[in-house]
């Protein structure tokens, strides 16, 4: 169990520890190459590829992707069709890679309105990865953080009926889709829109942003240098002064032996 970021200061380290990305975009890399919306998703596949090499490369530990939301039913059927087809193909063809690379994969999201092949192809490729010590590399696929938030409510009600003196964020946190790991770092959005659009609600109460205009399809290593060093650029006060932080951080460093 991780501590939350409302409660205890995490340590601050040069690589975000959590990145959790908006992959946004696509159609509209695909519109201004005169190609129907599903070949961006097809090359935003590639762009999902190259950013979880650049994670594993860099050190991070958990790399979290939006890769359709609960809301994205709402789109063409042919589109939400090719969609959900493309996910049955990426897991047939990415997981033995995934688990090459020491990659643990999970999915987070709502899988009773998705087709029992894929269902069944998430269940193989999270058990095949479950004990990789890599990069964790969840996808969220019809997930939404309102959803995630209920979910969790109704699981934690359902096992403590009667407590009288109310609920704590730590009896909640448990039972929330992605209680295996810390809240994120940076959470970076991708194709100039500048919103959560019921993304990851509650553990992205203290992630710092990054927007971008670069469309998904497009995004590779550089990019996800440059929204590093934005990150590097940021100071994380948690709600307390700039001077407190500054002192934890000079109490830890006298802490650290110098090599
Ligand atoms: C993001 O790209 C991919 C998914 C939501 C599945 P979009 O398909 O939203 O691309 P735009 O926003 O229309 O350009
Ligand atoms: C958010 O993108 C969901 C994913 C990237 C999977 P959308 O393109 O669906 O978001 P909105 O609807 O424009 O906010
Ligand atoms: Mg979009």
């Amino acid at each position: 169990m991780f501590s939350s970021t409302t409660t205890t200061l995490p340590e601050v380290r040069g690589v975000p520890r959590h990145v959790a990305i908006i992959m946004d975009g696509n159609g509209r890399w695909a519109r201004s190459r005169f190609l129907p919306r599903v070949a961006g998703h097809r090359r935003g596949l590639e762009a999902v590829r190259a950013t979880v090499r650049a994670c594993a490369e860099a050190g991070v530990e958990y790399l979290t992707l939006f890769a359709f939301s609960s809301e994205n039913w709402r789109r063409p059927k042919e589109e939400v069709s090719f969609l959900m087809e493309l996910f049955v193909i990426a897991l047939q063809q990415e997981v033995a890679r995934l688990h090459e690379n020491n990659i643990r994969l999970k999915v987070v999201g709502d899988r009773s309105a998705l087709e029992p092949r894929l269902v069944e192809l998430i269940t193989q490729g999270e058990k095949k990865t479950e004990n990789n010590t890599g990069l964790t590399l969840t996808i969220a696929a019809n997930y939404g953080g309102r959803w995630d938030i209920l979910q969790a409510v109704n699981k934690m009600v359902a096992q403590h009926p009667n407590k009288r003196d109310g609920y704590s964020e730590e009896d909640l946190a448990p039972y929330l889709a992605m209680s295996y790991a810390p809240e994120p770092d940076l959470f970076i959005r991708t194709g100039g829109e500048q919103r959560i659009s019921n993304f990851l609600l509650w553990q992205l109460a203290y992630a710092e942003f990054f927007f971008t205009d670069q469309l998904w399809p497009d995004f590779d290593s550089e990019s996800l240098a440059r929204a590093f060093s934005s990150y590097r650029s940021r100071e994380r006060r948690f709600g307390r002064t700039s001077e407190q932080v500054t002192d934890a951080q000079r109490q830890v460093e006298s802490k650290t032996p110098a090599r």
